[in-house]
């Protein structure tokens, strides 16, 4: 995911993050990279700025852009774009669940679309101080605002049920509570402090063939990753956030890597364009107005060219939908049935933050 020269053309300089789906995101915000085809100026936010691959790439198909990321390292590698698209970047540190809140304090309004790539960024990954990765050591962190309850914390304070739950759930491991009881037999002796700590005690646990195709240990940090950042919470209320700041005939377009954050996306749009299922023999319950229209499925996937190039884009759905007039709904969090776990609150921040 590193060092490929394929984006140079994109962002005008080597970056590391390679974006996934640029020109399919592209296309369902109405923007395209001919130069002869730059339709003017619509406003574009993008939740997920990372290293400004989408965002570099809408600017120079001629949107505005205010990207949002609540990485620090995200938004200090990013002042140098700010300077050279001088007036037609905003960049902003803080959460995409206040994404509406954040473009109008900054009078970004009114707002064509909305794009969010959700994940960790490779220079996340690749940073072994983050603590994202299980093949680098580095302390167990994984905020991605490098603030409050950490990885290390959740590890080394979380009831082993909870734990068995997140990581059961999160991550889809089926052998979650072999894992979680490995931890707390292992926190007793020595509190987790590093990536390979906790790497090299699942690997001891659920042992490694040579023919599997993942680290045993890569279930377990997605679902700490998820758990730490609140990455489902904050999905959802974003979707709701773009619903509420759109304007008529906006596009909201969502790039996911991940089957339960895919899943989200696919019941915002079915709730919010009006096609919930019922029976047909029962009046409609709590029929709601459709905020988005979908056209054909709304989802789109990497072609084979992009899977061949960059691996990571095997896994990505992109979903999107366009903005109707209908005043938006209320904020519903039920709709996505999320797991209900332990509030990452409830946790005590030992490693400081
Ligand atoms: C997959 S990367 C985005 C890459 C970007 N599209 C590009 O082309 O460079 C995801 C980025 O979103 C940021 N992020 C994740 N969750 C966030 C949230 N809730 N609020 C704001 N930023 C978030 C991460 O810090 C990371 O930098």
């Amino acid at each position: 995911m590193t060092g490929n020269n394929i984006i140079d053309d994109v962002v005008g300089g080597p970056v590391r993050h390679i974006p996934v789906m640029l020109n399919e995101v592209l296309s369902c915000l109405q923007l395209s990279r001919d130069v002869n085809a730059v339709v003017g100026s619509l406003k574009i936010v993008d939740g997920t700025f990372g290293a400004g691959g989408y965002t570099t790439a809408m600017i120079e198909a001629g949107a505005d852009v205010m990207a949002i990321d609540r990485d620090p390292n995200a938004i200090r590698d990013g002042a140098s774009l700010v300077k050279e698209y001088e007036g037609r970047l905003l960049l902003v540190e803080g959460e995409f669940r206040y994404l509406d809140q954040l473009a109008q304090e900054n009078s970004f309004l009114p707002v064509d679309g909305v794009v969010l790539d959700i994940g960790v960024s490779s220079m996340q990954l690749d940073e072994a101080e983050r603590g994202f990765s299980f093949q680098k050591d580095g302390p167990l962190d994984m905020r991605m605002s490098r603030t409050g309850v950490s990885a290390a914390d959740v590890v080394n304070t979380m009831q082993q049920g909870d734990l068995t739950r997140v990581i059961g759930i999160l991550g889809e491991e089926r052998k979650a509570s072999q894992v979680s009881r490995a931890i707390v037999r292992e926190r007793e002796k020595l509190p987790f402090s590093t990536t390979l700590q906790l790497a090299h005690l699942i690997e001891k646990t659920l042992g490694r063939r040579a023919t599997d195709r993942i680290h045993p240990a890569t279930r377990t940090f997605q679902a700490l990753r998820i758990f730490v950042n609140q990455e489902l919470e904050q999905l959802g209320e974003a979707l709701f956030a773009a619903e509420r700041l759109l304007k008529a005939g906006g596009r909201l377009v969502v790039v996911t890597f991940h089957s339960l954050e895919d899943r989200m996306v696919k019941l915002f749009f079915k709730d919010r364009s009006g096609r919930q299922e019922g029976s047909r023999h029962l009046p409609l319950v709590n029929h709601k107005d459709a905020t988005f229209a979908t056209h054909g499925k709304g989802l789109l996937k990497a072609g084979r060219d992009e899977a061949d190039m960059n691996p990571r884009s095997r896994s990505a759905k992109l979903r999107w939908a366009e903005r109707n007039e209908t005043p938006s709904g209320k904020m519903d969090m039920s709709i996505f049935g999320l797991p209900n776990l332990v509030s990452l609150d409830s946790l005590q921040t030992v490693g400081g933050g």
